[in-house]
């Protein structure tokens, strides 16, 4: 029977098992947005994960929209994160970096001569950003120039080639949760005019196009595509949230990507949209990734049925660093500190144990 420990190939790479470790944003990056020693540490003791994808990484000193996120933009950040792959290719492990635009949610203070945040449109989000200086209420962004998207898709192709210098075994390009392409892709934040605007082939064609240029670095068969049809999170919606990512899916497919990921749930309190997960699974042609609230049985589950090809966890991989061998033996879980999911030092980030 095929289960979470079935191994797979995703792609070009072979995963020991289906458990991915989702990509989850943790504030702790030295200085000048370096990964450090402590974080080397972090997905070392994670590497049993069958796929590793990485914290949110910003593209460019423009994609930053939190203190402390590991870039992928200078030389520096890609010496840190070499030593993060080296160490876990040495446990056997796999690792994917995800590319990360956050576009209107982010704060002058964060960005290169207090630029305004970039956007599809002109639409200020509802809520705060979260700055060196606490929160502070977010700004009406900059509405991107049509001339300016080759310079952003360059961005994004410029990160993927420092992805692969650091020796990465692919890369996610972060269509989801409210940042810069799912701010394109979704109604009420792309209010556009030109080809990048109006219709959901319009509003799809931004990152249909970075997906094409990151694909030129590293083939599309080390390329994922994450993506979160219902997530209200970072206040986003869009009013026919079916066809739109049906089409997505549809137009992802014709690439061969590794896989697609889909956050299959909504991160606020908000109530999520209604959605058939299972259609745009049948509207996508390759591997599908499903994360959002998976145990072990519905991760299991979800493979039996065919619904998902491997299942991707968060929280239970904050608290448990050996969350498979725990799954493996039927173990119990540490439970996670939400104190100390964002910034601080190595309390709730490596200092979780093990089971003995
Ligand atoms: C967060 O910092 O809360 C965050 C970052 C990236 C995501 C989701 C949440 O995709």
């Amino acid at each position: 029977m095929t289960d979470l420990f079935t191994p797979i190939k995703l792609g070009r790479n072979e995963l020991r098992n289906r458990i991915v470790m989702a990509p989850l944003t943790r504030n702790r990056a030295g200085e000048g947005n370096v990964p450090q020693p402590l974080n080397v540490k972090y997905y070392e003791q994670r590497a049993s994960a069958g796929l590793i994808i990485t914290e949110a990484t910003p593209i460019s000193e423009m994609g930053h929209g939190y203190p402390a996120t590991p870039g992928i933009h200078s030389d520096a950040q890609v010496g840190g994160w070499k030593q993060v792959v080296d160490a876990v290719h040495a446990k056997g492990g796999r690792i994917f970096l995800q590319l990360w635009q956050v576009g209107r949610i982010s704060h002058p203070s964060l960005l290169p001569g207090n630029a305004l945040p970039v956007a599809p449109s002109a639409i200020k989000p509802a809520g705060q950003a979260f700055t060196y200086t606490g929160l502070q209420d977010f700004v009406t962004p900059r509405a991107l120039a049509t001339e300016e998207i080759p310079g952003l898709i360059d961005d994004f192709r410029k990160a993927a080639e420092n992805a692969l210098a650091a020796g990465f075994d692919g890369v996610e390009v972060h269509g989801a949760n409210g940042y810069l392409l799912d701010q394109f892709l979704r109604d009420s934040t792309n209010r556009r005019t030109d080809q990048y605007g109006g219709s959901i082939a319009n509003r799809t064609r931004l990152l249909l196009e970075v997906v094409s240029a990151v694909s030129k670095v590293w083939g599309s068969d080390r390329v994922g595509v994450r993506i979160s049809p219902i997530n209200p999170f970072n206040d986003i919606r869009d009013s026919h949230p079916q066809a739109l990512f049906n089409h997505v899916a549809d137009a992802l497919g014709p690439f061969g990507l590794a896989y697609l990921h889909v956050v299959e749930v909504g991160l606020s309190d908000e109530a999520p949209q209604e959605f058939d997960f299972d259609e745009l699974r049948r509207a996508y042609r390759g591997n599908y990734i499903a994360n959002g609230g998976y145990d072990k049985a519905r991760g299991n589950a979800a493979i039996a049925s065919g619904h998902a090809d491997c299942v991707a966890y968060g929280m239970p991989f904050i608290a448990n660093p050996d969350l498979v061998e725990r799954f493996r033996i039927d173990a119990p879980l540490n439970p996670a500190d939400p104190s100390t999911f964002y910034g601080g030092t190595d309390k709730g980030y490596t200092d979780y144990p093990a089971i003995a």
